[in-house]
């Protein structure tokens, strides 16, 4: 049992507040990122959870545990770290050994030399070089067992602090950007290599990155920050498609999700970009707020007509599969994205006029504090009011 409750933690170093009242669970074996722009407070609470930084207030539990006050050592987590930590004057084998012989030797077993001679430390170290050359096995790094840090391409380094934690056994798995100092082509062949690791191990994950495509790619949930405030927890397409906040459906999706300012016209019926757009959620009419739409939800359309939107090409970039044409609804200040299929919409150029229509269910209601408006909210708020069937 190793799930986690973080509950109410609180820090802030000096005047800076970074964590505002953050609590989450974690399930066991689950692979939860924490997801969120730099300086919003991922590695602080990593670290807190790891205990090598200590919370203001609240309180965090490990496997049922409360582990506040408990060194780093005994709570049962490994950490790898963004810069792997390794020590360079070590060889590889002594890197990922160091954990072990810190557990399983005293201070004398393992001086240099001698260390070996005293009584009960040669079976010890035996069993700590069988499991290191274990662990290197099955890390595909055991020929690299001699050389040192210095000597290793980014992504060997980053196998060898993966295996310094694997051979603790640990309960959770906390990694802080593991692989973002990994070239584009490697960080893809490393990150299936985390999940393949997680598969296996079936432990508690809890990794940091500012990378949404490897937190969409690895976790069964991803925990989205920003300012040291948790905005949304949920599996990554959820995470994707039915964002809460106007900062969450931005943060995600490349090109990025285009904002539209609008007017409520009548019930079920939106002014956006020119155009009168059916949409799936019931404001008072008049109301103004933003409509998110994401770029692959436009599709082409041959000619204008009702719930069309109708603007000027500005300029095309082929992607192979698909097309991102950026155009000027009439009306707007800033082009808007269209992710189209080569296949279906073939001949575009910049200059021309382009159609395209999108699904109500694909637009995404946000009033002006940027909080989510959902269909189901407005009829719970406003339960006379029918909301209209659109798909
Ligand atoms: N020891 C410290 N002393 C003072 N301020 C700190 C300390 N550690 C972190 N901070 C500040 O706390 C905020 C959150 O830092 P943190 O390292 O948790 O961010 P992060 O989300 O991990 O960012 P990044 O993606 O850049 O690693 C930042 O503004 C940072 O400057
Ligand atoms: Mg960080």
């Amino acid at each position: 049992m190793s799930g986690i409750a973080i509950r109410n933690i609180r820090k802030s170093f000096g005047a800076t507040r970074v964590l505002h009242d953050v609590s989450l669970s974690i399930a066991d074996g689950e692979f939860l990122t924490l997801l969120g722009p730099s300086g919003c407070g991922k590695s602080t609470l990593l670290r807190i959870l790891a205990g090598l930084e200590v919370q203001d207030t609240g309180s965090i539990e490990i496997g049922g545990r409360v582990v506040d006050g408990i060194r780093p050592k005994r709570r049962d987590v490994a950490m790898v770290f963004q810069s792997y930590a390794l020590y360079p004057h070590m060889s590889v084998a002594a890197n990922i050994a160091l954990p072990l012989r810190m557990r399983r030797l005293s201070r004398a077993q393992r001086l240099p030399l001698i260390g070996r001679w005293l009584p009960g430390s040669g079976p010890v170290i035996s069993g700590i070089e069988m499991e290191v050359s274990r662990t290197a096995e099955a890390l595909g790094i055991a020929h690299l067992l001699n050389r040192r840090p210095g000597q290793l391409s980014g992504g060997q380094r980053q196998r060898v602090a993966v295996g310094r934690a694997m051979v603790r056994h640990p309960a959770v798995f906390l990694m802080d950007e593991p692989l973002s100092n990994l070239d584009a082509k490697l960080r893809v062949q490393m990150r299936a290599e985390i999940k393949d690791l997680h598969r296996r191990l079936g432990v508690t994950f809890v990794y940091v990155t500012h990378d949404q495509a490897e937190a969409m790619t690895l976790s069964d949930r991803v925990v989205v920050m920003r300012d040291g405030e948790i905005l949304q927890v949920a599996p990554p397409q959820e995470i994707y498609a039915d964002p809460n906040d106007m900062r969450v459906a931005e943060f995600l999706g490349s090109p990025k999700i285009n904002m539209v300012d609008a007017t409520m016209r009548e019930p079920g019926l939106v002014d956006l970009a020119g155009s009168a757009l059916p949409v799936a959620c019931e404001i008072a009419p008049g109301s103004k707020f933003t409509v998110g739409i994401r770029p692959e939800a436009f599709q082409f359309a041959e000619h204008p007509g009702p719930g069309v939107i109708t603007g000027s090409v500005r300029m095309v970039e082929h992607m192979g599969s698909d097309l991102f044409v950026y155009f000027d609804p009439c009306g707007l200040e800033h082009p808007l994205i269209a992710r189209l299929s080569a296949e279906r919409a073939p001949h575009i150029v910049a200059g021309q006029t382009l159609h395209v229509s999108v699904r109500p269910d694909q637009l995404l209601v946000f009033n002006r504090d940027g909080r989510r408006v959902r269909a189901r909210d407005v009829s719970r708020t406003n339960p006379s009011t029918p909301v209209r069937e659109w798909a």
